[in-house]
C-alpha cells in the first residue's frame, strides 16, 4: 500500500506541475480559500486510483467530502489533500505538494507527502521509519529553541484565534527564525527530514497533517496540543517537532490569561 501511495502522489504531482501556470478557472471557497481546477483534477485522479486498486475502502477528500463504501471495510480511510499550498500553486509560488494518508482503526499506517517542484517524494510507514526519495530520513538533533527554525502557518480564519499574534511575536523573539511556506504538509515533511526544528498551527484539518503526523513520529519526532497531550488529526491545533525542543515551543503556546 506504501508504493501504491507513492505512485499515487507522484502520477497527481505531475499533474499540478503540467498545469501550473496555466490555470484558468479559481474558485473562492470563502474570503481568502481557494480552489482551483488543478486541486480538483488532482483529487479525481487519486480517487479513481483508489477505487479501482482498493474498492472496498472509505475516502476522505478535502474537495469531495467523506465517502464510505456500502458493504465495504470502513476500517480502512484514504485522507486526501490533492494539492496543499493552493494560494502558492494559484500565484505561481513553487511550494505545493500532493499528500495522502491510508488510516487503518484508527491509526495512519501510510503517509507520502510528494513535492513535485522539487521532484521530493517523503515517505513513510508505521513502524517502518520515514524516507525522502527512498533514503531514510529523522528529525533534527537541535536542542536549543533559540538555534531552532521553526515553521508555521496562518490559517484562513486566523482572525479569530486567540493568542496568534502573542505566540507568533514570542517564537520571532526566541529562535533562531520562524517561516511561512503556505503548505503545512510539506512544513510537516521539513520538520521529519529536519530542514525545520518544529511547526504549529491552527486551525487544520485532517488531510493537511495525517501524512505528515506519521512522517514526524516515524523520523524520530513528538506531537501533540499545545497542553501536551496526544494529537489527534480530527482536532486542531497542532504543536510537532524534533521532540527535544518541544517543551520548550509548550511553554510559548500554552493558553494564558
Ligand atoms: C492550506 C495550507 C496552508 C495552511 C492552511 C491550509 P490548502 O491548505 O496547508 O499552509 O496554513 O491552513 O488550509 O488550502 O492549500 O490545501
Ligand atoms: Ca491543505
Ligand atoms: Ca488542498
Amino acid at each position: 500500500m506504501l508504493n501504491f501511495a507513492i505512485q499515487t502522489a507522484r502520477e497527481a504531482g505531475n499533474l499540478l506541475l503540467e498545469k501550473f501556470g496555466r490555470i484558468s478557472s479559481v474558485t473562492k471557497k470563502g474570503d481568502i480559500n481557494l480552489v482551483t481546477e488543478a486541486d480538483l483534477a488532482s483529487e479525481a485522479l487519486i480517487i479513481e486510483r483508489i477505487k479501482s486498486f482498493y474498492p472496498k475502502h472509505s475516502i476522505l477528500a478535502e474537495e469531495s467530502g467523506e465517502a464510505v463504501v456500502k458493504g465495504g471495510d470502513a476500517s480502512w480511510k484514504w485522507i486526501i489533500d490533492p494539492l496543499d499550498g493552493t494560494t502558492n500553486y494559484a500565484h505561481g509560488y513553487p511550494c505545493f505538494c500532493v499528500t495522502i494518508a491510508l488510516e487503518h482503526a484508527g491509526e495512519i499506517v501510510v503517509g507520502v507527502t510528494y513535492d513535485p517542484t522539487r521532484d521530493e517524494m517523503f515517505a513513510a510507514e508505521e513502524g517502518e521509519g520515514a524516507s525522502l526519495n527512498h533514503k531514510p530520513i529523522s528529525v533534527s538533533s537541535e536542542s536549543r529553541l533559540s538555534e531552532s527554525l521553526i515553521v508555521t502557518g496562518f490559517p484562513y480564519n486566523f482572525r479569530d484565534i486567540p493568542n496568534f499574534e502573542r505566540s507568533l511575536k514570542e517564537f520571532l523573539l526566541t529562535s533562531r527564525g520562524v517561516r511561512r511556506d503556505g503548505s503545512a504538509a510539506i512544513d510537516m515533511a521539513y520538520v521529519a527530514c529536519g530542514r525545520f526544528d518544529g511547526f504549529w498551527e491552527e486551525g487544520l484539518n485532517p488531510w493537511d497533517v495525517a501524512a505528515g503526523k506519521l512522517l514526524i513520529e516515524e523520523a524520530g519526532g513528538r506531537i501533540s496540543y499545545y497542553d501536551g497531550s496526544p494529537f489527534s488529526i480530527y482536532k486542531p491545533p497542532i504543536c510537532a517537532s524534533n521532540g527535544l525542543i518541544h517543551d520548550q515551543m509548550l511553554a510559548v503556546l500554552r493558553p494564558r490569561d
